[in-house]
């Protein structure tokens, strides 16, 4: 039977350590790490990451800024601002939430963000640095599952880690992390994809599986090795009319199917959604004290 990894609580723990470090700053005449985000349209799922991200700066003693712009705004305009951002001493960490409208180059955007206050870790200088195992900033969903496997000291080292999805956020920075040379990490990893075949076979073998697919309920027990460990990154919004708000939040992974067969699951919610929020925070208090550039 699966333990359940309570990411709320690790978060909740996380948090207040980070709120220790703010009072450390300020008491010693410092000012407050100052997270930046831009957002742009209105996007609704967007405009709820976004005030979360702006909440817990509040709740952590962080200075935030929130600069909004319509969804015409041209990719030069936008990169102007981003510009601005990046020569605002006062101003230690950038996101630009994603998705952008189509006629805005996600990439471009990214690879203007200085890597110095590049929190989300999505420029490829950071990448790249992430993958030399140099000092970078990692982004915030791979950092809070590598947090959790820690807390709760599941052994990562020579293990079979199978990870499903390869998007730049999630499947692709994980798979890095979990073979690097690290106390969570040493893992022979296996990086599947939607192209890739036996899934089934694949997923069975493995010690760790990462489920980041974007595909409601999709990985049942037949996935999964008796005894191995579940890490659900999966968060879709599903019709429920039996839901006041009408959806329901889905992971990746069919929980009850899993449950008796894994030996540690994260649930969804309050799995590894609440580490995401916790690692920006960590990055951007990283970036206050100059720790990483
Ligand atoms: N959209 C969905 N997840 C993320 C994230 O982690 N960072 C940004 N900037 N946009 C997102």
């Amino acid at each position: 039977m699966g333990q359940i990894i309570d990411g709320k609580m690790v978060a909740e723990s996380m948090k207040a350590a980070i709120g220790e470090e703010v009072k450390d700053l300020l008491a010693a005449g410092k000012r407050a790490p100052h997270l930046v985000a831009i957002l742009v349209g209105n996007n609704g799922a967007s405009e709820t990451y976004v005030a979360n991200k702006v909440k817990s700066c509040e709740e952590l003693g962080f200075a935030s800024t929130l600069l909004r712009f319509p969804p015409s705004i041209t990719e030069q305009e936008l990169l102007a601002e981003v510009e601005k951002v990046n020569n605002n001493a006062d101003m230690d960490g950038l996101i630009v939430q994603l998705p952008l409208p189509d006629h805005i180059n996600p990439d471009k955007v990214m690879e203007t963000i200085h890597p110095s206050k590049d929190v989300d870790g999505f420029h490829p200088i950071n990448i790249g640095r992430m993958a030399k195992g140099l000092p970078a900033f990692i982004s915030a969903t791979p950092q809070g599952v590598l947090d959790l496997l820690a807390y709760y000291k599941i052994e990562t080292s020579g293990k079979h880690c199978v990870v499903v999805g390869r998007s730049q956020i999630v499947g692709l920075p994980m798979s890095i992390l979990m073979q690097r040379n690290h106390p969570v990490g040493n893992c022979t990893v296996t990086l599947t994809h939607s192209k890739t075949k036996n899934l089934e076979e694949i997923c069975s073998q493995a010690d760790i599986v990462i489920a980041a697919l974007g595909r409601p309920e999709f990985i049942k027990a037949n996935h999964i090795k008796p005894g191995a460990v579940i890490i659900d990154v999966g968060l879709t919004r599903v019709e429920d009319p039996s839901k006041k708000s009408g959806f329901a939040l889905k992971g990746d992974v069919d929980f009850n199917d899993v449950f008796e067969k894994c030996s540690y699951i994260t649930p969804v919610p309050k799995g590894v959604g609440p580490m995401t929020i916790v690692s920006l925070m960590k990055n951007t208090l990283l970036s206050a004290k100059g720790k990483i550039y």
